[in-house]
Protein backbone atom coordinates (compact mmCIF):
# COMPACT_ATOMS: atom_id res chain seq x y z
CA UNK A 1 0.00 0.00 0.00
CA UNK A 2 2.18 3.06 -0.94
CA UNK A 3 0.13 5.22 -2.02
CA UNK A 4 -1.35 5.42 1.21
CA UNK A 5 1.88 5.26 2.97
CA UNK A 6 2.89 8.43 1.09
CA UNK A 7 -0.65 10.24 1.87
CA UNK A 8 -0.34 9.51 5.43
CA UNK A 9 3.06 11.03 5.78
CA UNK A 10 2.11 14.03 3.68
CA UNK A 11 -0.70 14.83 5.93
CA UNK A 12 1.57 14.69 9.10
CA UNK A 13 4.26 16.62 7.06
CA UNK A 14 1.62 19.81 6.26
CA UNK A 15 -1.70 20.57 7.86
CA UNK A 16 -4.86 21.11 6.40
CA UNK A 17 -6.11 24.73 6.52
CA UNK A 18 -8.86 26.03 5.37
CA UNK A 19 -7.00 29.20 3.94
CA UNK A 20 -5.35 26.80 1.34
CA UNK A 21 -8.86 27.10 -0.10
CA UNK A 22 -9.82 30.43 -2.52
CA UNK A 23 -11.37 32.75 -0.34
CA UNK A 24 -14.78 32.80 -2.10
CA UNK A 25 -14.59 28.79 -1.92
CA UNK A 26 -18.41 27.65 -0.34
CA UNK A 27 -18.25 25.46 2.27
CA UNK A 28 -21.50 23.40 2.78
CA UNK A 29 -23.24 20.47 4.16
CA UNK A 30 -26.01 18.73 1.77
CA UNK A 31 -29.08 16.91 2.70
CA UNK A 32 -32.51 16.08 1.01
CA UNK A 33 -36.08 16.53 1.92
CA UNK A 34 -37.16 13.18 1.89
CA UNK A 35 -33.94 11.48 4.25
CA UNK A 36 -34.29 14.38 7.07
CA UNK A 37 -37.76 16.13 6.92
CA UNK A 38 -40.05 13.26 8.06
CA UNK A 39 -43.87 15.00 8.68
CA UNK A 40 -45.02 13.05 6.14
CA UNK A 41 -48.03 13.68 6.44
CA UNK A 42 -48.02 17.41 7.54
CA UNK A 43 -49.77 20.21 6.20
CA UNK A 44 -51.27 18.11 2.95
CA UNK A 45 -48.06 16.54 1.91
CA UNK A 46 -49.48 13.55 0.20
CA UNK A 47 -47.16 10.19 -0.55
CA UNK A 48 -44.03 9.84 -2.55
CA UNK A 49 -42.25 6.99 -4.42
CA UNK A 50 -40.45 6.37 -1.21
CA UNK A 51 -43.49 6.35 1.25
CA UNK A 52 -44.97 3.31 -1.07
CA UNK A 53 -41.29 1.77 -1.63
CA UNK A 54 -40.91 1.41 1.95
CA UNK A 55 -44.21 -0.01 2.38
CA UNK A 56 -42.81 -3.28 0.47
CA UNK A 57 -41.53 -6.00 2.39
CA UNK A 58 -38.04 -6.69 2.05
CA UNK A 59 -37.62 -3.30 0.25
CA UNK A 60 -35.77 -1.21 3.24
CA UNK A 61 -33.35 -2.49 5.78
CA UNK A 62 -35.13 -2.96 9.06
CA UNK A 63 -38.57 -2.46 7.18
CA UNK A 64 -37.87 1.05 8.31
CA UNK A 65 -39.40 4.10 6.84
CA UNK A 66 -38.89 7.88 6.66
CA UNK A 67 -42.07 9.32 8.58
CA UNK A 68 -40.43 11.05 11.02
CA UNK A 69 -36.59 10.79 10.10
CA UNK A 70 -35.16 13.78 11.56
CA UNK A 71 -38.14 15.31 11.90
CA UNK A 72 -36.17 18.40 10.08
CA UNK A 73 -39.68 19.77 9.27
CA UNK A 74 -39.76 20.51 12.53
CA UNK A 75 -36.15 21.09 14.07
CA UNK A 76 -35.01 22.79 11.36
CA UNK A 77 -34.00 26.03 13.46
CA UNK A 78 -32.04 23.89 15.76
CA UNK A 79 -30.34 21.86 12.33
CA UNK A 80 -29.42 25.40 10.43
CA UNK A 81 -27.84 26.34 13.95
CA UNK A 82 -25.42 23.64 13.98
CA UNK A 83 -24.32 24.12 10.63
CA UNK A 84 -23.67 27.66 11.60
CA UNK A 85 -22.24 26.94 14.88
CA UNK A 86 -19.37 24.23 12.79
CA UNK A 87 -19.05 27.44 10.34
CA UNK A 88 -20.35 26.52 7.13
CA UNK A 89 -21.09 28.75 4.42
CA UNK A 90 -24.10 27.16 2.57
CA UNK A 91 -26.96 24.74 2.99
CA UNK A 92 -27.94 22.69 0.08
CA UNK A 93 -31.70 21.13 0.46
CA UNK A 94 -34.17 19.73 -1.74
CA UNK A 95 -37.82 20.48 -1.92
CA UNK A 96 -40.12 18.11 -1.48
CA UNK A 97 -42.66 17.62 -4.61
CA UNK A 98 -45.23 15.74 -2.59
CA UNK A 99 -45.50 19.25 -0.33
CA UNK A 100 -46.32 21.64 -3.53
CA UNK A 101 -48.32 19.86 -5.61
CA UNK A 102 -50.64 17.29 -3.99
CA UNK A 103 -52.68 16.20 -6.80
CA UNK A 104 -52.17 15.72 -10.78
CA UNK A 105 -53.61 19.87 -12.43
CA UNK A 106 -54.14 20.93 -9.06
CA UNK A 107 -52.79 24.57 -7.68
CA UNK A 108 -49.30 24.67 -5.25
CA UNK A 109 -50.07 23.94 -1.69
CA UNK A 110 -50.00 27.17 0.22
CA UNK A 111 -48.63 25.67 3.52
CA UNK A 112 -46.30 23.38 1.57
CA UNK A 113 -44.86 26.58 0.37
CA UNK A 114 -44.91 28.35 3.74
CA UNK A 115 -42.94 25.75 5.13
CA UNK A 116 -40.04 26.34 2.84
CA UNK A 117 -40.65 30.36 3.01
CA UNK A 118 -39.83 29.28 6.75
CA UNK A 119 -37.31 27.27 5.94
CA UNK A 120 -35.24 29.37 3.48
CA UNK A 121 -35.40 33.18 6.06
CA UNK A 122 -34.15 30.65 8.41
CA UNK A 123 -31.19 29.97 6.09
CA UNK A 124 -30.54 33.39 5.24
CA UNK A 125 -30.79 35.11 8.79
CA UNK A 126 -28.26 32.90 9.85
CA UNK A 127 -25.88 33.68 6.92
CA UNK A 128 -25.69 30.93 5.16
CA UNK A 129 -26.30 30.98 1.62
CA UNK A 130 -29.27 28.38 0.19
CA UNK A 131 -28.48 25.68 -2.96
CA UNK A 132 -31.61 24.23 -3.59
CA UNK A 133 -32.10 20.79 -4.99
CA UNK A 134 -35.61 21.10 -7.08
CA UNK A 135 -35.76 16.43 -7.91
CA UNK A 136 -34.08 14.38 -5.18
CA UNK A 137 -35.89 11.09 -6.01
CA UNK A 138 -39.15 11.86 -4.11
CA UNK A 139 -41.83 11.56 -6.81
CA UNK A 140 -45.49 12.30 -5.85
CA UNK A 141 -46.78 8.67 -5.81
CA UNK A 142 -49.83 9.79 -8.01
CA UNK A 143 -47.36 10.55 -11.14
CA UNK A 144 -46.00 7.60 -10.72
CA UNK A 145 -49.87 5.96 -11.03
CA UNK A 146 -49.13 7.84 -14.26
CA UNK A 147 -46.03 5.89 -15.27
CA UNK A 148 -43.45 8.31 -13.46
CA UNK A 149 -40.52 9.34 -15.37
CA UNK A 150 -41.22 6.82 -17.77
CA UNK A 151 -44.04 8.75 -18.97
CA UNK A 152 -43.04 11.97 -21.02
CA UNK A 153 -45.97 14.04 -19.19
CA UNK A 154 -43.99 13.67 -16.04
CA UNK A 155 -41.73 16.01 -17.66
CA UNK A 156 -44.26 18.87 -17.91
CA UNK A 157 -45.74 18.27 -13.79
CA UNK A 158 -42.02 18.86 -13.31
CA UNK A 159 -42.04 22.09 -14.97
CA UNK A 160 -45.27 23.30 -13.35
CA UNK A 161 -43.32 22.07 -9.66
CA UNK A 162 -40.03 23.90 -10.84
CA UNK A 163 -41.99 27.00 -12.05
CA UNK A 164 -43.89 27.37 -8.65
CA UNK A 165 -41.12 27.00 -6.83
CA UNK A 166 -38.82 29.06 -8.67
CA UNK A 167 -41.39 32.30 -8.72
CA UNK A 168 -41.87 31.45 -5.43
CA UNK A 169 -38.22 31.58 -3.81
CA UNK A 170 -35.94 32.55 -6.30
CA UNK A 171 -36.10 36.22 -5.06
CA UNK A 172 -33.82 34.53 -1.90
CA UNK A 173 -32.66 31.07 -3.26
CA UNK A 174 -30.10 31.77 -6.50
CA UNK A 175 -28.62 27.97 -6.68
CA UNK A 176 -30.48 25.88 -8.35
CA UNK A 177 -29.43 21.96 -8.39
CA UNK A 178 -32.25 20.64 -11.01
CA UNK A 179 -31.49 17.38 -10.20
CA UNK A 180 -30.02 15.09 -7.80
CA UNK A 181 -27.88 11.95 -9.38
CA UNK A 182 -29.94 11.02 -12.42
CA UNK A 183 -28.12 7.55 -12.63
CA UNK A 184 -29.64 6.81 -9.46
CA UNK A 185 -33.21 7.68 -10.61
CA UNK A 186 -32.80 6.00 -13.89
CA UNK A 187 -31.54 2.86 -13.25
CA UNK A 188 -31.61 2.07 -9.47
CA UNK A 189 -35.00 3.17 -9.81
CA UNK A 190 -35.56 1.58 -12.98
CA UNK A 191 -33.30 -1.24 -13.94
CA UNK A 192 -32.02 -2.71 -10.52
CA UNK A 193 -34.73 -1.84 -8.56
CA UNK A 194 -33.20 -1.25 -5.56
CA UNK A 195 -34.90 2.07 -5.15
CA UNK A 196 -38.32 3.55 -5.16
CA UNK A 197 -40.19 2.90 -7.48
CA UNK A 198 -38.44 -0.59 -7.65
CA UNK A 199 -38.94 -1.36 -11.25
CA UNK A 200 -36.52 -3.69 -13.02
CA UNK A 201 -36.42 -2.99 -17.07
CA UNK A 202 -33.69 -1.67 -18.91
CA UNK A 203 -36.10 -0.07 -21.74
CA UNK A 204 -37.97 1.49 -18.78
CA UNK A 205 -34.82 3.07 -17.37
CA UNK A 206 -33.40 4.35 -20.35
CA UNK A 207 -36.63 6.05 -21.28
CA UNK A 208 -37.13 7.59 -17.40
CA UNK A 209 -33.38 8.54 -17.37
CA UNK A 210 -33.95 10.44 -21.06
CA UNK A 211 -36.85 12.40 -19.06
CA UNK A 212 -35.32 13.55 -16.14
CA UNK A 213 -32.24 15.00 -18.92
CA UNK A 214 -34.71 16.67 -20.63
CA UNK A 215 -36.63 17.76 -17.86
CA UNK A 216 -33.09 19.23 -16.46
CA UNK A 217 -32.84 21.33 -19.59
CA UNK A 218 -35.98 22.54 -19.93
CA UNK A 219 -35.71 23.79 -16.26
CA UNK A 220 -32.41 25.69 -16.50
CA UNK A 221 -34.12 28.00 -19.32
CA UNK A 222 -37.51 28.34 -17.15
CA UNK A 223 -35.86 28.85 -13.77
CA UNK A 224 -33.35 31.17 -15.15
CA UNK A 225 -36.39 33.41 -16.77
CA UNK A 226 -37.64 33.36 -13.36
CA UNK A 227 -34.73 34.14 -11.26
CA UNK A 228 -33.13 37.17 -11.41
CA UNK A 229 -28.81 35.98 -11.35
CA UNK A 230 -29.85 32.37 -11.37
CA UNK A 231 -26.82 29.66 -11.22
CA UNK A 232 -28.70 26.66 -12.30
CA UNK A 233 -26.47 22.87 -12.32
CA UNK A 234 -27.10 19.56 -12.15
CA UNK A 235 -25.73 17.05 -9.33
CA UNK A 236 -24.39 13.80 -11.35
CA UNK A 237 -22.92 10.86 -9.34
CA UNK A 238 -19.74 10.25 -11.17
CA UNK A 239 -17.15 7.61 -10.98
CA UNK A 240 -13.74 6.94 -11.81
CA UNK A 241 -12.91 3.82 -13.57
CA UNK A 242 -10.46 1.14 -13.88
CA UNK A 243 -9.80 -1.80 -15.93
CA UNK A 244 -9.30 -5.14 -13.83
CA UNK A 245 -6.60 -5.68 -16.40
CA UNK A 246 -4.41 -4.18 -19.69
CA UNK A 247 -6.14 -7.03 -21.58
CA UNK A 248 -8.03 -5.61 -24.52
CA UNK A 249 -11.07 -7.08 -23.15
CA UNK A 250 -11.23 -5.55 -19.75
CA UNK A 251 -10.23 -2.44 -21.59
CA UNK A 252 -12.77 -2.79 -23.87
CA UNK A 253 -15.62 -3.07 -20.69
CA UNK A 254 -14.22 -0.05 -19.50
CA UNK A 255 -15.30 2.00 -22.02
CA UNK A 256 -18.74 0.77 -21.47
CA UNK A 257 -19.26 0.79 -18.10
CA UNK A 258 -17.83 4.16 -18.75
CA UNK A 259 -20.63 4.29 -21.35
CA UNK A 260 -23.72 3.98 -19.14
CA UNK A 261 -22.20 5.22 -15.84
CA UNK A 262 -20.62 8.66 -17.02
CA UNK A 263 -20.40 9.61 -20.40
CA UNK A 264 -24.57 9.01 -20.78
CA UNK A 265 -25.13 12.14 -18.98
CA UNK A 266 -21.76 13.86 -19.54
CA UNK A 267 -22.45 13.86 -23.03
CA UNK A 268 -25.73 15.01 -24.10
CA UNK A 269 -25.41 17.80 -20.99
CA UNK A 270 -22.26 19.02 -23.13
CA UNK A 271 -24.27 18.97 -26.78
CA UNK A 272 -23.01 15.51 -27.63
CA UNK A 273 -25.87 13.37 -27.70
CA UNK A 274 -25.78 10.37 -26.34
CA UNK A 275 -22.38 7.97 -26.56
CA UNK A 276 -23.07 5.90 -29.88
CA UNK A 277 -21.06 2.73 -28.95
CA UNK A 278 -23.75 2.78 -25.96
CA UNK A 279 -26.67 3.88 -27.95
CA UNK A 280 -25.78 0.60 -30.37
CA UNK A 281 -25.18 -1.51 -27.79
CA UNK A 282 -28.25 -1.05 -26.17
CA UNK A 283 -30.18 -0.68 -29.31
CA UNK A 284 -33.30 -2.79 -28.28
CA UNK A 285 -33.91 -0.95 -25.29
CA UNK A 286 -33.24 3.04 -26.35
CA UNK A 287 -35.30 5.56 -25.71
CA UNK A 288 -37.67 7.55 -27.83
CA UNK A 289 -36.22 11.01 -28.55
CA UNK A 290 -37.89 13.89 -30.12
CA UNK A 291 -36.57 16.76 -32.53
CA UNK A 292 -35.00 19.39 -30.16
CA UNK A 293 -34.76 17.06 -27.28
CA UNK A 294 -31.05 17.12 -27.29
CA UNK A 295 -30.63 21.02 -28.13
CA UNK A 296 -33.07 21.22 -25.02
CA UNK A 297 -31.13 18.62 -22.81
CA UNK A 298 -27.78 20.72 -24.13
CA UNK A 299 -29.05 24.03 -22.23
CA UNK A 300 -25.26 25.71 -20.78
CA UNK A 301 -25.25 24.85 -16.95
CA UNK A 302 -23.77 27.44 -15.05
CA UNK A 303 -22.04 24.90 -13.28
CA UNK A 304 -21.66 20.68 -12.82
CA UNK A 305 -22.32 19.45 -9.57
CA UNK A 306 -19.95 16.54 -9.16
CA UNK A 307 -21.20 13.98 -6.38
CA UNK A 308 -17.86 11.65 -5.58
CA UNK A 309 -18.16 8.77 -3.31
CA UNK A 310 -15.84 5.95 -4.74
CA UNK A 311 -13.87 4.06 -8.02
CA UNK A 312 -14.97 1.11 -9.38
CA UNK A 313 -13.14 -1.78 -11.38
CA UNK A 314 -14.57 -3.67 -14.45
CA UNK A 315 -13.72 -6.47 -16.17
CA UNK A 316 -15.03 -7.95 -19.28
CA UNK A 317 -18.11 -10.64 -18.34
CA UNK A 318 -19.51 -11.77 -21.84
CA UNK A 319 -22.54 -12.92 -20.23
CA UNK A 320 -23.68 -10.08 -18.07
CA UNK A 321 -26.44 -8.29 -20.21
CA UNK A 322 -26.14 -5.86 -22.29
CA UNK A 323 -22.91 -4.22 -21.41
CA UNK A 324 -20.92 -7.57 -20.70
CA UNK A 325 -19.16 -5.64 -18.04
CA UNK A 326 -19.25 -6.46 -14.09
CA UNK A 327 -17.45 -5.26 -11.46
CA UNK A 328 -14.81 -6.43 -9.19
CA UNK A 329 -14.70 -6.50 -5.61
CA UNK A 330 -11.21 -5.89 -4.74
CA UNK A 331 -10.19 -7.14 -1.23
CA UNK A 332 -6.90 -5.49 -0.53
CA UNK A 333 -8.71 -1.58 -0.39
CA UNK A 334 -10.07 0.39 2.11
CA UNK A 335 -13.30 0.86 2.61
CA UNK A 336 -16.43 2.31 4.32
CA UNK A 337 -18.43 0.75 6.75
CA UNK A 338 -20.87 0.92 3.53
CA UNK A 339 -18.35 -1.48 1.62
CA UNK A 340 -17.52 1.76 -0.68
CA UNK A 341 -13.48 1.76 -1.55
CA UNK A 342 -11.89 4.63 -0.11
CA UNK A 343 -10.40 6.85 -2.73
CA UNK A 344 -9.22 10.03 -2.15
CA UNK A 345 -7.12 10.41 -5.45
CA UNK A 346 -9.79 9.01 -7.20
CA UNK A 347 -11.52 12.56 -6.96
CA UNK A 348 -8.41 13.79 -8.64
CA UNK A 349 -8.93 11.09 -11.67
CA UNK A 350 -12.24 11.92 -12.09
CA UNK A 351 -12.54 15.61 -12.30
CA UNK A 352 -9.27 15.96 -14.30
CA UNK A 353 -10.72 13.46 -16.75
CA UNK A 354 -13.93 15.96 -16.93
CA UNK A 355 -11.65 18.94 -17.20
CA UNK A 356 -10.01 17.38 -20.02
CA UNK A 357 -12.74 15.46 -21.71
CA UNK A 358 -15.71 18.40 -21.72
CA UNK A 359 -13.82 21.69 -20.37
CA UNK A 360 -17.04 22.01 -18.61
CA UNK A 361 -18.76 25.42 -16.42
CA UNK A 362 -17.01 25.29 -12.89
CA UNK A 363 -17.63 22.52 -10.53
CA UNK A 364 -19.30 22.23 -7.10
CA UNK A 365 -18.44 18.85 -5.53
CA UNK A 366 -22.46 18.59 -4.04
CA UNK A 367 -21.64 15.48 -1.86
CA UNK A 368 -18.50 13.63 -0.43
CA UNK A 369 -18.89 11.54 2.49
CA UNK A 370 -18.37 8.64 4.45
CA UNK A 371 -20.73 6.16 6.39
CA UNK A 372 -18.68 4.38 9.30
CA UNK A 373 -20.08 2.29 12.61
CA UNK A 374 -20.55 5.19 15.08
CA UNK A 375 -20.03 4.07 18.46
CA UNK A 376 -21.25 6.50 21.47
CA UNK A 377 -18.82 5.97 24.13
CA UNK A 378 -19.46 5.81 27.88
CA UNK A 379 -19.35 10.08 27.80
CA UNK A 380 -21.29 10.34 25.36
CA UNK A 381 -18.67 11.02 23.03
CA UNK A 382 -18.14 9.36 19.45
CA UNK A 383 -15.08 9.17 18.17
CA UNK A 384 -15.48 9.03 14.32
CA UNK A 385 -11.81 9.24 12.99
CA UNK A 386 -12.00 7.52 10.18
CA UNK A 387 -14.88 9.90 9.16
CA UNK A 388 -12.37 12.73 10.09
CA UNK A 389 -9.78 11.63 8.12
CA UNK A 390 -11.94 10.68 5.35
CA UNK A 391 -12.91 14.13 5.07
CA UNK A 392 -9.12 15.37 5.26
CA UNK A 393 -7.58 13.44 2.73
CA UNK A 394 -10.64 14.11 0.43
CA UNK A 395 -9.93 17.57 0.95
CA UNK A 396 -6.64 17.69 0.58
CA UNK A 397 -6.84 16.32 -2.50
CA UNK A 398 -9.15 18.80 -3.37
CA UNK A 399 -6.93 21.35 -2.45
CA UNK A 400 -4.12 20.26 -4.36
CA UNK A 401 -6.70 19.92 -7.33
CA UNK A 402 -7.07 23.66 -7.57
CA UNK A 403 -3.65 24.57 -7.39
CA UNK A 404 -3.14 22.21 -10.49
CA UNK A 405 -5.98 24.71 -11.75
CA UNK A 406 -8.78 22.35 -12.08
CA UNK A 407 -11.93 25.12 -11.60
CA UNK A 408 -13.69 23.66 -8.57
CA UNK A 409 -15.11 26.29 -6.60
CA UNK A 410 -17.08 24.79 -3.47
CA UNK A 411 -17.70 21.50 -1.25
CA UNK A 412 -20.75 20.11 0.19
CA UNK A 413 -20.39 17.43 2.71
CA UNK A 414 -22.32 14.60 3.13
CA UNK A 415 -23.98 15.24 5.35
CA UNK A 416 -24.64 17.24 8.67
CA UNK A 417 -26.30 14.85 10.48
CA UNK A 418 -27.53 11.03 10.41
CA UNK A 419 -30.55 10.07 8.55
CA UNK A 420 -32.75 8.07 6.27
CA UNK A 421 -30.29 6.27 3.94
CA UNK A 422 -32.39 5.19 1.20
CA UNK A 423 -32.60 1.16 1.23
CA UNK A 424 -30.33 1.33 4.04
CA UNK A 425 -32.67 2.70 6.30
CA UNK A 426 -31.02 3.76 9.73
CA UNK A 427 -28.34 1.39 9.54
CA UNK A 428 -25.84 3.81 7.69
CA UNK A 429 -24.95 6.69 9.20
CA UNK A 430 -23.32 9.68 7.62
CA UNK A 431 -23.62 12.84 9.88
CA UNK A 432 -21.13 14.84 11.36
CA UNK A 433 -23.35 14.68 13.92
CA UNK A 434 -24.91 11.63 15.55
CA UNK A 435 -28.95 11.46 15.82
CA UNK A 436 -30.29 9.34 18.39
CA UNK A 437 -33.76 8.44 16.02
CA UNK A 438 -35.62 7.88 19.51
CA UNK A 439 -35.05 11.43 21.59
CA UNK A 440 -34.10 13.13 18.42
CA UNK A 441 -31.08 14.07 19.91
CA UNK A 442 -28.11 16.04 17.91
CA UNK A 443 -24.97 15.16 18.51
CA UNK A 444 -21.45 16.26 17.23
CA UNK A 445 -18.92 13.51 16.20
CA UNK A 446 -15.32 14.13 16.18
CA UNK A 447 -15.84 15.09 12.63
CA UNK A 448 -17.29 17.98 13.15
CA UNK A 449 -15.45 19.40 15.30
CA UNK A 450 -12.42 18.96 13.29
CA UNK A 451 -14.61 20.44 10.32
CA UNK A 452 -15.62 23.33 12.39
CA UNK A 453 -11.76 24.05 13.53
CA UNK A 454 -10.87 23.97 10.27
CA UNK A 455 -13.55 26.13 8.67
CA UNK A 456 -13.39 28.54 12.02
CA UNK A 457 -9.46 29.41 10.66
CA UNK A 458 -9.99 32.14 8.13
CA UNK A 459 -6.85 33.69 8.74
C1 LIG B 1 -25.99 9.80 -2.68
C2 LIG B 1 -27.36 10.45 -2.51
C3 LIG B 1 -27.59 11.00 -1.12
C4 LIG B 1 -27.04 10.08 -0.06
C5 LIG B 1 -25.61 9.69 -0.36
C6 LIG B 1 -24.98 8.82 0.69
O1 LIG B 1 -26.02 8.94 -3.77
O2 LIG B 1 -27.47 11.52 -3.41
O3 LIG B 1 -28.96 11.24 -0.97
O4 LIG B 1 -27.86 9.00 0.13
O5 LIG B 1 -25.56 9.04 -1.60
Amino acid sequence: MKTLDRQNLNESLAPLMRTHFPKEFVWGSASSAFQVEGAHDVDGRVASIWDQFAQQPGAIVDGADAKVACDHYHRWPEDLDLMRGLGFDAYRFSIAWPRIFSKLGGSANTKGLDFYDRLLDGVCERGLQPWLTLYHWDLPQYLQAQGGWAARATVDAYLEFADCVSRHLGDRAKHWITHNEPWCTAMHGHYDGIHAPGVRDLKTALQACHHVLLSHGAAVRLIKNNVSNAKVGIALSLHPLHAASESAADQAALQRHDGLRNRWYLDPLHGRGYPRDIWELCAAYAPEVKAQDMQIIATPIDFLGVNYYFPETVYDAPAAHPLRTALVQNADVERTAFGWEVAPQGLADLLKRIKTDYQTAPIYITENGASYEDLVQADGSIDDSERMRFYQRHLRVLRDLIREGVDVQGYFAWTLMDNFEWAQGYRRRFGLCYVDFKTQERRLKKSAYWFQQFLKNHA
